[in-house]
């Protein structure tokens, strides 16, 4: 079974600045390399799944100019049915993406026509009825994942919400929520412990994650050593390696590992969509770990 994930959520085009360190406010530094590429947390978490082995369909928005064509073709090369992207009129969703020597990384974003995406059409939600996951983000208006997560309760479609850029979550999307996946500043931020949903699973970075199953136990998913070239796009790729792991029946312990495994291999090459794994590098670099270990 290789399950099916429908993701809604946006789609950028990245232009992607190398530098040795992130500039003060005021300072000029001069950067090592820039490059452009597909991004948009909708996007990305999408191909995560789609690498990770799901049948994965996207429902985000992209503009009428140039770099919309960018992301249409990186989504058919993909083998992903690229007819669910919307072509709007205006720009395409883009994201200005500074990383350093560190493999940290800022960015700012400008939404064009991810702002768009307000609510959906039938098709769009016959797309989410024949999923077994629903992938929500919010780089796109609320009313589209409002939208979004009400049509998956109702069709009994699971649903991982990954509520970043953080800003308030309403009640009624909550309510729908199956799985939250924060990160640490996240949690803290939307003061997880405190909301009504019955799974949240918090990336920590290079210490692993935690998986906190309300009223029953929390469990700690391992780490694993890596050298982070760029951290751009990791959080997405978790997403996406998980909600493809959970489609095809695998439980949350066992997907929140290979998960992480994922997302510790996205971060060893530049660029959020071209350091996505596929679901057999991370058997292999599971079966090192395993060598490693006896
Ligand atoms: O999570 C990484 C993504 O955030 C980038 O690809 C960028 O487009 C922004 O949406």
């Amino acid at each position: 079974m290789s399950g099916r994930v429908t993701v809604v959520g946006s789609a950028n085009v990245d232009l992607v600045t190398r530098v040795e360190r992130i500039p003060a406010p005021g300072e000029t530094v001069t950067a090592e390399s820039f490059n452009i590429y597909a991004g948009g947390k909708g996007l990305n978490q999408a191909i995560a799944a789609q690498r990770a082995g799901a049948q994965t369909e996207l429902i985000a928005a992209v503009g009428s100019d140039s770099y919309a064509q960018v992301l249409i073709d990186t989504v058919a090369g993909e083998g992903m049915d690229d007819t669910l992207l919307r072509r709007e009129p205006g720009s395409t969703g883009t994201a200005f993406v500074t990383t350093d020597a560190t493999g940290e990384n800022n960015i700012v974003i400008v939404p064009g026509a991810n702002g768009r995406l307000r609510r959906l059409t039938d098709a769009e939600r016959d797309c989410i009825r024949r999923a077994d996951v629903l992938v929500c983000q919010l780089e796109v208006p609320t009313s589209a994942v409002e939208d979004a997560v009400t049509t998956a309760w109702e069709a009994g479609t699971a649903v991982v919400l990954n509520p970043t850029p953080v800003r308030p979550v309403p009640a009624a999307i909550l309510a729908a929520v199956d799985v939250l996946i924060v990160n640490e500043h996240e949690a803290e931020q939307l003061r997880v412990d405190e909301l009504p949903v019955p799974c949240v699973l918090t990336t920590l970075g290079p210490k692993g994650a935690t998986l906190r199953i309300r009223g029953e136990r929390t469990i700690q998913v391992p780490a694993r050593r890596t050298i982070a070239i760029d951290t751009t796009g990791a959080g997405d790729t978790f997403v996406g390696a998980f909600a493809a792991e959970i489609a095809r029946g695998i439980g949350y312990a066992e997907a929140a590992t290979r998960a992480n495994v994922a997302a510790s291999l996205s971060v060893e090459e530049e660029g959020a969509v071209p350091s996505i794994p596929t679901r057999q590098a991370v058997d292999d670099a599971l079966s090192v770990e395993r060598v490693e270990n006896q």
